[in-house]
């Protein structure tokens, strides 16, 4: 039985991930801080999903804190998935040393700690920030990524050098998933489909910031984990590993469409507030997704509006 450790996995996509590798059959250690960037309670609901399976072990632990982390996960993984981080393109230019701190610091950690326990492989959360505002797309990995336009961009690509460094010095694997806007059930509160579905059902306008030509590559979580275990595979099964690899659904969605058609599936009054751009957007993101299909055979499959009807279920629910 494969070990996997999960950071973030009180989180969205970490929760996810964490659930889904329990009824696959994997052994998982899963570690969160509870970090304030959104609700306590909302954590503890993603965790209660899972946290009393046989095969799952939680330490409510900060990365930041090198001994503690030395101390409670000092055993070897077959892999490590690291998805904690503060998450958010807007709060990282309020406040780039903390993203600094829980993103690039923490990440240093935990690679410190791959070297010195034995644990080889890593698949790390990158992110589509890591392009910049480029405007030819879809995007492939090749393209020159040194111009990111936030902070928490400049962290994500920081954290794929860092691990390039580890892989080069220390015969470390990595695939840094460069994951494109994942949505669906216990997304974070910060994102717009769950911002703009608990306003719509408020009877409340709806932000939307420019036009609405700007556009996401909006990818379903269950298939973002489903690539996620497919790295965790292929790491597995080969050595010598170092890639970027994009995750996402080479459909980008205009932020207009995207807003009628939650009104749609929610079967609510619309309105539309439009407000100025905000600075450290990008305009467009789209993944080539090739290298993902090749690779490690991901194949994402859920529509939009199906996706969002899954939210809206969960959303309804809780
Ligand atoms: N959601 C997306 O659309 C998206 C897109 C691109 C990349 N990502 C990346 O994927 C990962 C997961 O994103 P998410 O949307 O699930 O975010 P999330 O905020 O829901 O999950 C991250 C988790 O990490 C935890 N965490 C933060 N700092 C920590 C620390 N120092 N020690 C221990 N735990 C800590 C948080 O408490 C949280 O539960 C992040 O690295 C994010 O940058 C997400």
């Amino acid at each position: 039985m494969s070990k996997v450790l999960v950071t973030g996995c009180a989180g969205f996509i970490g929760s996810h991930l964490s659930q889904t590798l329990l009824i696959k059959g994997y052994q998982v250690v899963g570690i969160d801080n509870f970090d304030p960037f959104y609700k306590r309670e909302v954590k503890e609901a993603n965790l209660n999903e899972f946290k009393n399976h046989p095969s799952f072990t939680f330490h409510e632990l900060d990365l930041c804190d090198e001994t503690t982390v030395r101390e409670k996960l000092s055993t070897k993984f077959d892999c490590i998935v690291h998805l904690a981080a503060k998450a958010g393109v807007r709060p990282s230019i309020d406040n780039p040393q903390h993203y600094i701190d829980n993103n690039i610091s923490a990440s240093r950690i935990l690679v410190d700690l791959m070297r010195d326990t034995g644990s080889k492989k890593m698949v790390y959360a990158s992110s589509s920030s890591v392009y910049g505002n480029m405007s030819s797309t879809p995007w492939n990995e090749a393209k020159d990524v040194s111009m990111p336009i936030s902070p928490y961009a400049f962290t994500k690509k920081s954290c794929e050098l860092l691990n390039h460094t580890y892989h080069h010095l220390y015969k470390l694997d990595f695939i840094n998933l460069r994951l494109f806007t994942v949505f669906g059930p216990r997304q974070r509160p910060d994102l717009a489909i769950n911002k703009f579905t608990r306003l719509l059902y408020k009877q409340k306008p709806i932000p939307m910031f420019g036009d609405g030509s700007t556009a996401r590559d909006y990818t379903f979580v269950h298939d973002t984990v489903s690539g996620i275990i497919k790295a965790i595979e292929y790491l597995k099964n080969n050595d010598g590993v170092f890639e970027n690899i994009n995750l996402g659904n080479n459909t980008p969605v205009k932020l207009i469409d995207l807003i009628h058609a939650i009104a749609e599936v929610s079967g609510q009054k619309l309105e539309i507030e439009q407000l100025p751009m905000q600075p450290g957007d990008v305009n467009i993101t789209c993944a080539d997704i090739s290298k993902a299909q090749r690779l490690l055979g991901y194949a994402p499959t859920t529509p939009l509006k199906e996706g969002l009807r899954a939210f809206v279920d969960w959303y309804l629910k809780k």
